[in-house]
């Protein structure tokens, strides 16, 4: 661990964190997805469980083998995860949704594989929206002391963009990333600045993700009812 032996800060408190990329299924055979490597919600799941929490592992699509001590819900879509995280959320103190969910999903689901045709250019995937699981988790708290965590990766004016989403979502913490070569995705490194509704602005310096993760634990905590 990054910090060594870690404080069991967390000691009687369940958290869940949700990790990976969701798949959207078009037919049998394809999906739309994204790059989540889910390495950075495994770190938030394993440094947990180090300062002592009861950990609920959500994860989409990862091929991570499970964290020793940590309970792990295996899904694939983001109907999927919305009702996994919704379930085990009834009951979490805090929730970090570190998970990359399609915002978007094929409206309709082919049972057979689409084939091409001789001569014809091909059929416009329509999409419909996702549920949006943090801003619901956020506005609707299971409990009142709840503490909810978001992420974002941006590539322009990151901070302003930042905020203005933690303010939408209506979270506690933003952990926001910015995009680019060498950083966030598949890597086991992260450069980022974590925002806060009570105006908080910490920077986190690029680093192993298991110190983001207990910089995201050591913000949560004091926030704990
Ligand atoms: N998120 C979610 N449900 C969705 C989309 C996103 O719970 N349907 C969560 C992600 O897990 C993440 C946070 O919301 O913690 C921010 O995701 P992001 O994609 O940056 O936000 P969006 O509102 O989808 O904004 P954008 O249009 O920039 O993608
Ligand atoms: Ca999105």
């Amino acid at each position: 661990l990054a910090r060594g032996v870690a404080a069991p800060d967390l000691a009687g408190r369940h958290v869940v964190v949700s990790a990976g990329g969701t798949r959207e299924p078009l037919d049998p055979v394809r999906y739309l997805g994204n790059r989540s490597s889910g390495k950075q919600g495994y770190a938030l799941a394993r440094t947990a469980a180090a300062r002592g929490a009861r950990v609920t592992l959500i994860e989409a699509n990862t091929g991570l083998p499970d964290p020793a001590g940590v309970d792990v819900v295996h899904v694939g879509t983001a109907v999927q995860l919305r009702e996994a995280v919704l379930k085990a959320a009834a009951e979490a103190d805090a929730v970090v949704m570190a998970a990359a969910v399609a915002d978007f999903r094929p409206a309709a689901y082919a049972t057979g594989k689409i084939k091409k045709k001789d001569g014809q250019e091909p059929a416009p995937v329509e999409l419909v929206r996702n549920p949006d699981i943090l801003a619901e988790i956020s506005t609707g708290r299971a409990r009142p002391a709840q503490v909810v965590v978001g992420f974002a990766a941006e590539t322009d004016d990151v901070l302003a963009n930042g905020r203005e989403k933690l303010r939408r979502k209506g979270c506690d913490l933003l952990v926001v990333n910015e995009v680019g070569e060498r950083k966030t995705f598949g890597s086991e490194e992260n450069e980022a600045v974590v925002l806060a509704a009570d105006g908080g602005e910490t920077p986190v310096p690029y680093g192993p993700k298991e110190s983001l993760a207990d910089t995201v634990w050591d913000l949560v905590v004091p926030r704990l009812g």
